[in-house]
């Protein structure tokens, strides 16, 4: 009998993927629910998994043991570290986020230099499987928090909005994660042998469900990861427009956007894009920053990257417009 059960059990799960399980409302089981953990809340804390990685994370102030809350992973850039990315994307401050964990992840270190990079970098050797480590820092989040596994977002800059993008493209993570929003993204694509055609790159890209909800940001002004895309460190990057209809393409979507116009209240000809229509309104966004926009996190205040960038703020809060984009997913 049990045997029996065991086998059907085996049946179903081999016919259904993770992602149509997730699609029936199957909801994974988080251990942390009821037990109140024993760290301090409003604090941003580094934890060490047991392969040795660590990672910054933040508990709300209004953190309840017996609530479901959700989770927002937010990427550094190559070089940077997880207390920049936290001071960057202000999500730890009530102005962006009351209620949501957020945790930042500490990318590899490679080369003598000890250079801090992420996954599918030209700088990482091929193997390495950050998705694994994203997803480790997940599990054991959902074991020490009342985590609600169907509100799990993922967002970062640069390398990490590389990062946040490879976390949408692979079948593990993608079947977690409701929503992505990579900002200034480096997109590589190892082209060797081939010539690098900005326009016409192809990614490696398998998510596990067929509607990816994504909002793409990236400045005109972009002297880092140039919006026009081209040969980068050995490798290719693509221009962004094209980047975007490729996620419109993926999604089932037109890749002609259904809206396009200026961002409302926002001026250095910021420009709004939506992919979509019916059920799939709104699935793939994409924001233009702007023409002075540089290789930053667009903020109306200075921040780090606009002082290192020597570049003026933006006309909008990027934070702001990314919570209202998750807050609209759930898996
Ligand atoms: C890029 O591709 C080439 C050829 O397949 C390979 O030798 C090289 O290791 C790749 N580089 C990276 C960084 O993955
Ligand atoms: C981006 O690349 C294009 C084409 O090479 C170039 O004309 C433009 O000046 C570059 N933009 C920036 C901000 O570097
Ligand atoms: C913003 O304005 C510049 C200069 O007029 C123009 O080249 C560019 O195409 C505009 N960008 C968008 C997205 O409208
Ligand atoms: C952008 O965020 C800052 C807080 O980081 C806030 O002071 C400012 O008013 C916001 N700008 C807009 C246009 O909401």
């Amino acid at each position: 009998m049990v045997v029996l059960r065991l086998l059907t059990a085996g049946l179903l799960l081999s016919t259904a993927s993770l992602a149509s399980l997730t699609d029936l409302g199957f909801k994974r089981s988080v251990t942390g629910c009821g037990n109140d953990p024993d760290v301090a809340l409003n604090t941003r804390i580094t934890a060490k998994l047991p392969s040795g990685r660590t990672y910054l994370y933040w508990v709300p102030p209004n953190y309840n043991s017996q609530k479901e809350t959700s989770l927002i992973f937010s990427f550094h850039g190559a070089t940077k570290t997880p207390e920049a990315q936290a001071d960057l994307d202000l999500l730890t401050t009530p102005f962006f986020n009351k209620n949501h964990i957020v945790v930042y992840p500490s990318s590899g270190e490679y080369g003598e230099d000890k250079g801090r990079y992420w996954q599918g970098a030209p700088q990482v050797p091929p193997d390495v499987d950050d998705v694994a480590y994203v997803l480790e820092i997940l599990d054991a989040m959902e074991s020490q928090f009342c985590i609600d596994t169907a509100r799990v977002y993922a967002t970062g800059k640069s390398q990490g909005g590389m990062m946040t993008n490879n976390l949408a493209c692979d079948e593990r993570s993608s079947a977690r994660v409701a929503a992505f929003a990579p900002v200034s993204g480096s997109y590589y694509v190892n082209v060797t042998g081939t010539e690098c055609v900005p326009t016409m790159l192809e990614f490696n890209c398998h998510p596990a469900r067929a509607h990816i909800p994504i909002f793409i940001f990236h400045g005109g002004n972009d002297h880092t990861i140039n919006y026009t895309g081209g040969p980068r460190s050995g490798e290719c990057l693509p221009y962004i427009p094209h980047f975007v209809a490729a996620w419109a393409l993926r999604d089932g979507l037109s890749d002609t956007p259904e809206f396009a116009g200026p961002l409302p209240n926002a001026g250095d000809n910021a420009t709004l894009y939506r992919y979509g229509s019916g059920d799939q309104k709104d699935l793939v966004e994409f924001i233009y920053d702007g023409n002075h926009v540089d290789h930053q996190w667009p903020a109306t205040i200075p921040n780090s990257d606009s002082i290192e960038h020597d570049s003026p703020p933006a006309t909008f809060n990027a934070s702001s417009i990314i919570m209202d984009f998750f807050g609209r997913y759930t898996l």
